[in-house]
C-alpha cells in the first residue's frame, strides 16, 4: 500500500503518517517513510533526536551532481535504485528516506534536486513492494508534480475549521483532476459532535481523532508522537482508514 498525506499546515499531517506507520510495521509490514515536507519533522515525530537526521536528498549536492548533473546538461532520468538502501535509515524497525522539497519550484521546475527527487518517488512508488508513507509539506503545490499522483490513496487530513476543510476540498479536488482518486479524510483535534459545513466536497470520513491531551503535554519536552497512553485508540482509527484503501 503507497499512500500520501496532505493537508492544511499544522493539521496533523506527520503526525498520523507516523501513527499509520506505525500500525503498520506493527501488524507485519515493511515499511519505508518519506518525508518530502521542508520542516523535515518526521524523524523528529518517530523520536529520533535531531544529530541522527540525515541530511535531506535535496541538499546533498554532490550526490545531485552525480547522477542529475550540473550546468547546461541535466538527466531527467538519473539512476535511484540504489538510492532506497543508501539512504533510508532505519528507526523502530521501519526506513526512514528524508527527501525535503524544492521550495517554490512549481511544476514545470526542471531543475536538478527537482529531477532527482521526482524519479526517486517515481521508483518508490511504482518499483518497490514495500509498504509506502509520504508526508507531504502543506498545501497543493506538490500534486501537480506527477509523482504523488501515483500513489494507491490520498489521506486528507483537516481540522475541524473551515480553513482547513476548504484546502482539504482543494487537494482532494486537484488529486481527482490528476487521476488519484482513492481519498479519505481523517479529521483531528475535533470534538465527536463537529457539524460539517454545507456543501464542501469532500473525500469520505475515515476517522474523527479529539485533540489528545497526552500529545500535547508531551510536545513540550519532545517531537515524538508515539507510545501515546491513547495508542489503542490511535491503532482503531488507523486500521478504518487504512480498510479504506485496501
Ligand atoms: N490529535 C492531536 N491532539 C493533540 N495534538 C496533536 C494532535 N495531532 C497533532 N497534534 C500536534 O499538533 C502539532 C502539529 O502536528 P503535525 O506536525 O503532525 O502537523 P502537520 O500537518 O504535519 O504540520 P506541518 O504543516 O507543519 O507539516 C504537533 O505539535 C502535534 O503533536
Ligand atoms: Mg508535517
Amino acid at each position: 500500500m503507497k499512500l500520501a498525506v496532505a493537508g492544511k499546515g499544522g493539521v496533523g499531517k506527520t503526525t498520523l503518517t507516523v501513527w499509520l506507520a506505525d500500525w503498520l510495521q506493527r501488524n507485519g509490514h515493511e515499511v519505508w517513510l518519506v518525508d518530502a515536507d521542508t520542516a523535515l519533522s518526521l524523524g523528529p515525530a518517530l523520536g529520533l533526536p535531531e544529530n541522527e537526521i540525515p541530511t535531506a536528498l535535496v541538499q546533498q549536492k554532490e550526490l545531485i551532481e552525480n547522477r542529475v548533473g550540473s550546468g547546461g546538461f541535466i538527466n531527467m532520468n538519473p539512476y535511484v535504485d540504489d538510492l532506497p538502501d543508501k539512504l533510508g535509515i532505519k528507526v523502530r524497525g521501519m526506513r526512514l528516506l528524508v527527501m525535503g522539497t524544492i521550495a517554490g519550484a512549481g511544476g514545470g521546475c526542471g531543475c536538478a534536486p527537482n529531477a532527482l527527487l521526482k524519479k526517486f518517488i517515481t521508483h518508490l512508488v511504482l518499483q518497490r513492494s514495500q509498504s509506502l508513507l509520504i508526508d507531504l509539506e502543506a498545501g497543493v503545490e506538490h500534486l501537480g508534480r506527477g509523482t504523488v499522483a501515483s500513489v494507491d490513496g490520498l489521506l486528507v487530513v483537516s481540522e475541524p475549521s473551515m480553513r482547513g476543510l476548504k484546502t482539504a476540498e482543494t487537494i482532494s479536488r486537484l488529486a481527482y483532476d490528476l487521476g488519484l482518486k482513492n481519498q479519505v479524510l481523517a479529521l483531528n483535534k475535533t470534538a465527536e459532535d463537529f457539524d460539517f459545513p454545507e456543501n464542501l466536497a469532500l473525500p469520505p470520513l475515515a476517522a474523527c481523532i479529539p485533540r489528545l491531551i497526552s500529545l500535547e503535554k508531551r510536545q513540550v519536552q519532545s517531537a515524538s508522537v508515539l507510545d501515546l497512553e491513547e495508542r489503542d485508540f490511535i491503532d482503531v482509527q488507523c486500521k478504518e482508514i487504512l480498510s479504506y484503501f485496501q
